[in-house]
């Protein structure tokens, strides 16, 4: 298993271009399943996460092909004894490994085309790896009146329970019934538009409705639906696919059902949670960086508890200059909250920041019951920080000191990694698999600005 190794101590001098967004690349992608034209995407992001759901899709019948350097499209999956799948080398070329795996800045373009849907099995193996995958479930029910996937699991954040999922489609008329670990839907007659309420602002739960709602018959209001940007970018990716979606980016979702959806072009939103973390780690190792390609207006709560934390920020042409060059950082308390509030996938990058803040800090979960995992990992770069139910106090430290340590999850890691480039001497962090999910070559990006960082293979 690959590791991190790094040594702290360089200030960060340069651009870092920003990626895709992971969490809207993978509904987008899903949503290829509700119609039988091409969906092409660009801007999608080397990670694998998105091998891992190209994998599940083409079980599904969705055929993948990627752009190549000649503007030529190149077949990914391949079809053996009448069975369409995703090969592991095919697997780890979307990933960004393999043969053409140099880094180079700008997102990839695939097309994938479900002609038709070949099976509506989503298999344990591939769903328990990543959770997205339960996504296929609404829009295989819209557009297959039936679907079979396998229950996501728990994880190391949290329980993650999917009941506002079901409750949304069985609203639009699915039967629901849970069988050695599946979740068996049917909607023999199709879906039908009907008013959702959720519970709490799910972000899955308004990406799985959403995407059943716009091929049931008649109007679904999806009421308190989350706001994530990712969910706006899925519901413009359908309206250019012929669904009918009013009250975009609001908590009120008008769906009117069509037919039939047809193909289109979309572009990947960029990586708010990979902007905000390079943020943290400018502010962390010190220097002066821009992030090419952010969009301040994806992520203002993250940026306005970087500017109360004495950081500069600045918009300029390409995107957003952060520097910090000497000056202390400031504690400034957060509380994880969903979009537009400050969410928690920064929040563990955040904590790392804040234990070499200048006094103390307070970090609220709200979002999850278990995202502290890293904390343990920070005590042993020096980190001092108390836990009290849903909330850590963070006092800041003079210096914190390298180690090995461990990743717990993806956004934890990277809190790990940030926290080390700060650190005095080299800190080695194993389990890399977890920032391979959802950071583009990380170690290239920070290297080419000065950090002392590499891979260990193994
Ligand atoms: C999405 O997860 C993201 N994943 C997560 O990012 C992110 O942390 C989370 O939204 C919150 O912003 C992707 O987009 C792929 P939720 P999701 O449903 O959809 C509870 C990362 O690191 N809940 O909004 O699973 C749930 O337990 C990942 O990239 C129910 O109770 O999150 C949680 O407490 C980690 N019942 C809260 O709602 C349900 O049916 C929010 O979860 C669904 C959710």
């Amino acid at each position: 298993m690959d590791r991190i190794r790094l040594t702290g101590g360089t200030a960060l001098h340069g651009e870092i271009p920003i990626s895709g967004a992971k969490n809207a690349a993978l509904p987008l992608m899903i949503a290829s399943l509700l119609t039988d034209e091409p969906l092409v995407l660009t801007n999608l992001p080397r990670l694998t996460d998105i091998a891992t759901l190209a994998r599940l899709l083409a079980q599904l019948g969705v055929e993948i092909d990627v752009l190549n350097g000649n503007d030529e499209w190149e077949p990914l999956t391949t079809r053996t004894e009448g069975r369409l799948s995703l090969g592991v080398e095919q697997a780890k070329r979307l990933a960004g490994f393999g043969p053409d795996a140099k880094y180079r800045p700008g997102g990839r373009t695939i097309r994938l085309t479900a002609r038709t849907i070949e099976s509506t099995h989503a298999d344990y193996e591939l769903v328990s790896k990543m959770r997205a995958s339960f996504w296929v479930l609404g829009p295989l029910l819209g557009r297959c009146g039936e679907a079979d996937v396998s229950l996501p699991g728990g994880c190391a954040i949290g329980t993650r329970p999917v009941d506002l999922h079901l409750q949304g489609l069985e609203k639009l008329g699915a039967t629901i019934e849970l069988d050695k670990g599946y979740v068996i839907a049917r909607a023999k007659d199709g879906l039908r538009g009907a008013e959702v309420r959720f519970s709490m602002p799910s972000v899955g739960a308004t990406h799985n409705v959403l995407m059943a709602a716009v091929l049931a018959k008649g109007e679904t209001i999806i009421e308190n639906a989350a706001r994530e940007p990712e969910i706006t970018n899925l519901a413009e990716c359908l309206v250019a696919m012929g669904a009918k979606i009013d009250g975009l980016g609001s908590s009120t979702l008008r769906i009117t059902g069509v037919d039939k959806l047809h193909g289109a072009q979309v572009a990947v939103i960029c990586d708010r949670i990979e902007a905000g973390t390079y943020a943290m780690a400018v502010a962390m190792a010190g220097g002066d960086v821009t992030l090419t390609g952010a969009d301040r207006s994806l992520f203002e709560a993250p940026l306005q508890a970087l500017s109360a934390a004495g950081i500069t920020i600045e918009d300029v042409d390409a995107g957003l200059r952060v520097a910090r060059n000497g000056t202390p950082v400031t504690p400034v308390d957060i509380v994880t909250q969903p979009y537009p509030a400050f969410p928690t996938d920064l929040q563990a990058q955040f904590m790392a920041l804040m234990t070499m803040a200048d006094g103390n800090a307070q970090m609220t979960e709200t979002i999850f019951e278990n995202r502290f995992m890293h904390v343990q990992e920070l005590a042993r770069l020096g980190a001092l920080v108390s836990l009290h139910g849903d909330r850590a106090i963070v006092s800041g430290v003079k210096a914190l000191r390298g180690a090995p340590v461990m990743a717990t999850d993806l956004r934890a890691s990277v809190s790990l990694v940030i926290a080390g480039l700060a650190a005095e001497g080299e800190t080695v962090i194993s389990r890399v698999y977890h920032l391979d999910r959802g950071f583009e070559r990380l170690e290239d990006k920070l290297s080419n600005c000065g950090a002392d960082i590499s891979r260990l293979a193994g």
